[in-house]
């Protein structure tokens, strides 16, 4: 290198040396050959997605509660996983659910309802909704070619504003669009202003936005976060209770993810002796998860002997030895986004021991002293009451409360606890902990209506290094879980289809091992 050349890298500036890697020529002529040339976009019109029968409701819903304000619903942005590598995107789920975009739908998005004439707006609502978005930049653009997070030659086409009019029922305008749409007439209600309620912490561009907007038009930041977090409690709530068409999806994800459990008792025989044998449950879950759905709902736990007892267990890089049990806890999330989340204890080599029977069949009857119960009308938590009762009465007759069960079950001891630390049920949609924002009254002490869909998972962890029982359990951890339709009448197990008694678990392995 000739010191001209050294001075001329010096004086490069820093933020220019992140394309350093590229060799993209800058010439004219290259960039007129490289927009030129190309056959034009097909044009074709679209029939509504299945999901817009069912989004106007949604979002009248949010029209009605937020009336006469401006509601601002972002996507969210790709995130970084590493350097200039993104990961998938996944838009928000509150985004999801009220556009009814799935996939890998829209870096960026926001959806915005403009308050208008109340029953002036979108279905009689009190809003326009539109949707901002980034639409593809034509094959006569330089973003065509050299933008590799949007571009199409990078990334394959994209659909147009066009194309999400006719498939969602919204209107669609360029994302350049959205800073005068979020900001316009924005101020304080008490002289004249439109509100603005946000959708915080998921995209702080937005954020930033709707910040400024507010800091320049004298709006107290601290009541307006308030304000805010309503919206995401109010969002979140929606979600509490399924229509057909989330039901639909929802019964989608839970057969790919029972053929992906099969996947798995077919690939043990690999598995076990392995070194990193955990992984390949994980992975012949995972090929699943990708040719029937979107993705993992969640990262797989592929747990087996003492790891199972590892409530989070997902480095699942551990050895799976003959006579163990594999608890494997996976969800097929469908490209609808929305999840599975089901568990099933499996004895490695095909049968179950007695003791690690014995524990399984008293996690089944807490299980089913749970399902006994679910009909529309009860409390939630009554659920895990039923649950860890039965559980609670086992511990006592195989002599492991330190008290008597009475004390145990008293709210000051819960003794049992120890072996079983976590909830027995959670709703379950587009988010495995679906509805998490809800408020505790609609939530934990919510009373259960049709169309919820929630999981049952008791389970028992007996540690290796636990001292309080006996030897023989010691390295057993247990759980069972599936995934629950309140029906008009009682409760749907959306998941009977994967074996849940240790017979039929055993008769599965056999057959599937054939
Ligand atoms: N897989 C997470 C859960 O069961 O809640
Ligand atoms: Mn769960
Ligand atoms: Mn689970």
């Amino acid at each position: 290198m000739t010191s001209e050349e050294h001075t001329s890298q010096d004086a490069q500036q820093l933020k220019d040396r992140v394309n350093n890697r590229s060799q993209r020529p800058q010439s004219a002529a290259f960039k007129q050959f490289m927009a030129s040339h190309w056959a034009e976009s097909a044009t074709s019109t679209h029939a509504p997605d299945a999901v817009a029968e069912y989004s106007p409701s949604r979002r009248r819903a949010v029209s009605e509660r937020f009336s006469g304000e401006r509601v601002v619903v972002p996507a969210g942005p790709l995130k970084v996983r590493s350097n200039d590598t993104d990961y998938r995107f996944r838009p928000h789920s509150a985004f999801a659910h009220l556009t009814g975009l799935g996939v890998d739908h829209e870096p960026n998005a926001v959806l915005v309802f403009e308050p208008v004439e109340p029953g002036t707006g979108d279905d009689g609502g009190d809003h326009e909704v539109t949707l901002y978005f980034k639409p593809m930049a034509g094959r006569s653009t330089e973003e065509f070619y050299s933008d590799s997070r949007y571009g199409e030659f990078w990334i394959g086409p994209r659909p147009g504003l066009e194309e999400f009019e006719q498939r969602l029922g919204i209107r669609a305008k360029d994302l350049g669009e959205l800073e005068p749409a979020v900001t316009k007439n924005a101020g304080a209600v008490e002289i004249g202003g439109t509100r603005i309620r946000l959708l915080r912490e998921v995209d702080l561009n937005v954020e930033a936005l709707v910040d400024t907007s507010r800091i320049n038009t004298g709006v107290d930041l601290e009541a307006s976060d308030a304000l805010d977090a309503e919206l995401t409690e109010f969002c979140s709530e929606l979600r509490l209770v399924k229509d057909e068409w989330e039901v639909d999806q929802m019964r989608h994800s839970v057969h790919a993810t029972i053929a992906g459990f099969e996947d798995v008792v077919r690939a043990l025989p690999r598995a076990v002796g392995h070194d990193r044998g955990e992984r390949i449950v994980e992975g012949a879950f995972f090929a699943r998860a990708r040719l029937e759905g979107n993705d993992l709902g969640y990262d797989t736990i592929a747990a087996s002997g003492n790891n199972a007892t590892v409530l989070h267990w997902i480095r699942n890089h551990d050895r799976i030895e003959p006579g163990e049990l594999l608890l494997l806890d996976a969800g097929v999330e469908a490209d609808s986004l929305y999840t599975a989340d089901l568990t099933r204890t499996i004895p490695v080599s095909g049968t179950f021991t007695s003791v690690q029977r014995r524990v399984y069949e008293a996690v089944l009857a807490a299980a089913d002293a749970a399902f006994d119960i679910v009909k529309p009308g009860i409390q939630f938590r009554e659920i895990h009451q039923a649950a860890v009762t039965v559980l609670a009465e086992h511990l006592d007759q195989w002599g492991l409360l330190p008290v008597p069960l009475e004390e145990a079950l008293s709210p000051e001891g819960q003794h049992h606890r120890r072996w079983m630390p976590h909830g027995t049920s959670h709703h379950l949609g587009l988010d495995v902990h679906d509805c998490a924002q809800a408020k505790r009254d609609l939530y934990l002490d919510g009373i259960l209506e049709p169309g919820m869909v929630f999981t049952i998972e008791p389970g028992l962890y007996f540690k290796e290094e636990d001292l309080a029982v006996p030897e023989e359990y010691r390295g057993i951890g247990i759980r069972i879980e599936d995934d629950v339709l309140v029906t008009e009448d009682g409760a749907e197990n959306l998941s009977s289809a994967l074996p849940r008694t240790p017979e039929a678990v055993e008769g599965w392995i056999a057959k599937l091992q054939g």
